[in-house]
């Protein structure tokens, strides 16, 4: 392990240490009480979130949509989707973030379009060959006569990833049959997404997340693949299917470069890649691509000190070697809320969503290693995403019934995989209002788009704005001292002191020491430090931080 590591960066550009807030808009707050979240609830929480210290916000799609995979099925790149507002309500809100000194990004998906996409209903009625249909990725099928797929690709989200349309080709959709794949050797659909592009930074936003970012281009020939693939798990294959993270993928990000150049103020992209091993990943951020891409080895460390050592130091050498800063994440809209993940009984463990049948966590536990991972994040140097309800230790829904579950992947598999709802439950803002405040002032006849569990209660943003030791406060404060001490821009150093094969991760940044505690003994603080920031009240006793607490020491 080498001992000093830090972004190496000139780092005067706002995202290369910005504190990141993933917004879900449909899971954040209902203004116009529907019982689905939208533009106007972002707007009336800006105020909130301010206060909480982010530097910038991420809204996921948003777009016309009919919703089949929670709106990561664009039908309109350029319109708002009646369920979350309109023009206007974008607008108003990117304004009001702007006058607070908050960033917004928004959420391109570039791989595909919803089937209700114009180019697509033209593509399903122009003729095989044609120009409407070189937009997309149609094929003859194999077999005698067509009647087998044109090759063995399975969908992300269960199934085979080729349908047949009525005059017998077959096109592919890596994920759901309504999200077609766009066909990026077409010039047209390189110019038409940056266009999209364009559109959205004449606006005004300040940067886009792009979705499976590693997977537009193709292998030549589309030959078979035997290994059913997920996005959010490492495979521990090194090698990537002939679907993801082929090298021609790089030429696009290389010319949207250029786009975001041609404005002012550092207009930023981040990649989804779900990419392996990090020296994969963090060519997505050499100097004239993309600026920053979710570091998801860490969020795939789990609770443990050696994997988690390990994945910052990669992660830190390799961004070094090209110049960028590295991006932490903890949880997000596609993965088990980590909380939740913390409280099972390996603590490594990725499930694909938890129903009542699964094994159920500790919730207590979970929390308090979601405060102390929080805590383990929060200092690294880099950038940092938070996702919405993590500052309030929101737990994922693992009860949820099948009957209310929407996840295409819970869908397709018929319910094997049980999927990403419980992540995406509606966020509780006040403990005694109906629906937990989601939907302000709607009639009883109204609830929230899915159901929320009793225990949201004790976690309501009422119950823990301005309360000492509440999570909000945890994460308040840790943000503030992070911006003081510019931890963002820091330099780590391993402290070396304790093994992170004994459970025990240790490092110094901005003056700051950071002990985690992911095993079973209690370490002893050193002599005379003194404690800026503790997980939990009870997680330092008799001198020493406690298994499952996090501390910031001077
Ligand atoms: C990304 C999104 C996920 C979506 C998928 C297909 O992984 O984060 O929510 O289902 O892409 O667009």
């Amino acid at each position: 392990m080498s001992l000093t590591q830090s972004t190496p960066f000139q780092l005067n550009q706002w995202w290369a240490d910005a504190v990141i807030y993933q917004i879900y808009p449909r899971s954040f707050s209902d203004a116009d009480s529907n019982g689905v979240g939208d533009l106007q609830g972002v707007r009336r929480q800006l105020p909130y979130l301010e206060q909480l210290g982010v530097d910038a916000i991420w809204l996921s799609p948003f777009y016309l949509s009919p919703q089949a995979d929670a709106g990561y099925d664009v039908a309109d790149y350029r319109v708002v989707d009646p369920l979350f507002g309109d023009m206007n309500d974008f607008d108003g809100m990117l304004a009001d973030a702007h006058s607070m000194g908050i960033r917004v990004i928004v959420d391109l998906v570039p791989n595909h379009t919803s089937d209700n996409h114009e180019w697509f209903r033209e593509a399903l009625t122009a003729a095989p060959g044609s120009e409407a249909r070189e937009r997309y990725m149609f094929r003859d099928g194999s077999g005698e006569n067509g009647e087998l797929p044109p090759n063995n690709w399975q969908s992300i989200f269960g199934g085979d990833a080729w349908t047949q349309v009525d005059d017998d080709q077959w096109y592919l959709h890596l994920f759901d049959t309504r999200q077609p794949d766009l066909n990026w050797e077409n010039p047209e659909v390189r110019e038409e997404m940056e266009s999209v592009l364009r559109f959205w930074l004449d606006r005004g936003v300040d940067g886009f997340r792009i979705d499976v970012a590693h997977g537009l281009i193709k292998a030549d020939g589309l030959p078979d693949w035997d290994t059913k693939s997920s996005m959010v798990e490492g495979s521990g294959n090194t090698k990537a299917p002939p679907y993801f993270d082929q090298d021609e993928v790089h030429e696009i990000y290389r010319s949207w470069n250029k786009v975001l150049s041609a404005y002012d103020g550092d207009r930023m992209l981040v990649a989804e890649a779900w990419v392996e091993p990090a020296e994969r990943l963090f060519r997505y951020v050499r100097p004239d691509e993309m600026q920053q891409a979710f570091n998801f080895g860490f969020l795939l460390a789990g609770w443990d000190a050696a994997r988690m050592a390990s994945s910052v130091e990669e992660s830190l050498e390799e961004a070094g070697k090209v110049r960028a800063p590295a991006t932490w994440v903890l949880s997000n809209h596609d993965t088990v809320r980590h909380s939740t993940r913390y409280g099972l009984l390996d603590p490594t463990t990725f499930p694909k969503g938890i129903s009542a049948a699964n094994e159920q966590p500790d919730e207590d536990l979970g929390l308090a290693r979601g405060r102390a991972a929080a805590l383990t994040m929060l200092a690294l140097p880099g950038s940092a995403y938070i996702y919405q309800g993590d500052e309030l230790g929101l737990p994922e829904h693992t009860t949820l019934d099948a009957s209310v579950r929407q996840d295409p992947a819970f869908l397709r598999t018929n319910g094997e995989e049980i999927g990403r709802d419980g992540c995406r439950v509606p966020i509780p803002w006040t403990a005694d209002a109906p629906g937990y405040g989601f939907s302000a002032g709607a009639p009883d006849s109204v609830s929230p788009w899915l159901p929320q569990p009793d225990s949201f209660a004790r976690y309501a943003a009422d119950q823990q704005v301005g309360v000492e030791g509440s999570t909000h406060d945890l994460y308040r404060k840790a943000l503030s001292v992070r911006a003081e001490r510019k931890l963002g821009q820091g330099t780590l150093t391993w402290t070396n002191v304790h093994a992170p094969s004994d459970g025990v991760l240790s490092y110094r940044n901005g003056g700051l020491t950071v002990l985690v505690n992911t095993g079973t003994d209690a370490v002893e603080l050193p002599q005379g430090a003194g404690v800026v920031l503790v997980s939990q009240p009870d997680a330092i006793s008799n001198g020493s931080l406690q298994p499952n607490g996090a501390v910031w020491l001077v």
